[in-house]
């Protein structure tokens, strides 16, 4: 029997409407359109407003959009797994308020923290369960609303970061075509460059946490760059030659959106051409867990059956990782 393989048989995505571009960022702290462009790349990024309005919100815009493409119900979904590092609360999971929004009855659902990473690990999480034979629709949600722990007199962060949510469905395949191969890799000695350094069991919240702005992403950038640029192109030279793969058998490489050079970087490395990169980082900064399905979503219509795709990604923890897909269908 050919063997079962996780393949992604539907996209769907949730956007906020209001817009914070550089201009308006200029208002806030002391930075400039020029430096944000040249450093990073990004024009503008998406906020999610509203009292209460959490992550949750944007994956189950996401997943009802998903539905809708794919045909099914709620109650056909079997697990959902929710990638993020803003949940709308420590606890309960954010895939389950999710499942509740949605209606998904028949299915149990957790969260996965990985940073940057979380969609990388989610799906290759998700595709064991696919591979099993018995779970037959299984979702993955990368959702984070990042203005949310993002400190808006902090220059050096409150310029990269934006809010989205994606999700895709995984469904078995026996023809060949879905997730190949996964490369996933962590480094916790990474943990102290790029963190929320409050809030959790070591530090709880307090009074003085919150007037140190100890809620809010840290970063000591340019080491993160640093392994970022490093990890992110390693680890997807890594598995194309695990899979005999030459820049000229990638169709697609879809990396994590944090920052223009850091992608650049990685498509050297991989010696695939400029218009084989998929990069929407100018219109919504990083979103986190979201980029991946994003960048998914917005070139869903350009992806062909059988188009070998590499997805790469590296977050805070540190955590890193690639992935190699077989496209499994044609949209029309
Ligand atoms: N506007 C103007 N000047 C600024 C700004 C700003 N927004 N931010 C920093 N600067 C200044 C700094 O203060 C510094 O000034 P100084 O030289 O007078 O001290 C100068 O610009 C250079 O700062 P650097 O931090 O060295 O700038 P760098 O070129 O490293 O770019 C950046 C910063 C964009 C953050 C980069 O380091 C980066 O992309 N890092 C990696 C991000 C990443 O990949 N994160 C992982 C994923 S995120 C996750 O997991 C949640």
């Amino acid at each position: 029997m050919q063997k079962i393989r996780a393949s992604i048989t539907a996209i769907g995505a949730c956007l906020p409407d209001y817009i914070l571009d550089n201009t308006e960022l200029e208002k806030m702290v002391d930075t400039n359109n020029e430096w944000i462009l040249s450093r990073t790349g990004i024009s503008e990024r998406r906020i999610l407003k509203g009292e209460g309005m959490g992550t949750s919100e944007m994956g189950a815009g996401a997943v009802r959009m998903l539905l809708e493409k794919r045909g099914i119900t709620a109650e056909d979904i079997d697990l959902i797994i929710c990638a993020t590092t803003t949940p709308d609360h420590q606890f309960p999971a954010t895939a389950n308020i999710i499942a509740d929004k949605v209606g998904i009855k028949n299915a149990f659902g957790f969260d996965i923290n990985a940073a940057c990473s979380g969609f990388l690990f989610s799906l290759t999480t998700a595709s064991q369960f696919i591979e099993t034979g018995k779970y037959k629709k299984v979702i993955v949600v990368g959702g984070d609303k990042m203005s949310s722990i993002v400190d808006y007199t902090d220059r050096t962060t409150c310029v990269l970061f934006g809010d989205a949510a994606a999700a895709v469905l995984l469904e078995p395949d026996t023809e060949g075509f879905g997730i190949q191969d996964s490369i996933l890799k962590s480094d916790g000695a990474g943990r102290t460059f790029l963190r929320q350094k409050a809030g959790g069991s070591a530090y709880p919240a307090s009074m003085e946490t919150v007037m140190n702005r100890e809620h809010y992403v840290y970063q000591e950038g340019q080491t993160v760059f640093k392994f970022a640029v490093k990890g992110m192109a390693d680890v997807s030279a890594e598995i194309m030659e695990r899979n005999n793969l030459t820049g000229d058998d990638v169709a697609w490489l879809v990396p994590h959106q944090a920052n223009k050079r850091i992608i650049d970087a990685t498509r050297d490395r991989m010696g695939v051409s400029n218009d084989k990169v998929m990069m929407n980082i100018q219109r919504y900064g990083n979103t986190t867990n979201a980029t991946i399905p994003l960048c998914l979503f917005e070139w869903e219509k350009q992806l062909k059956k059988g188009d070998n795709i590499i997805l790469a990604a590296f977050g805070g923890g540190f955590t890193w990782g690639a992935t190699y897909i077989k496209w499994a269908y044609d949209t029309k």
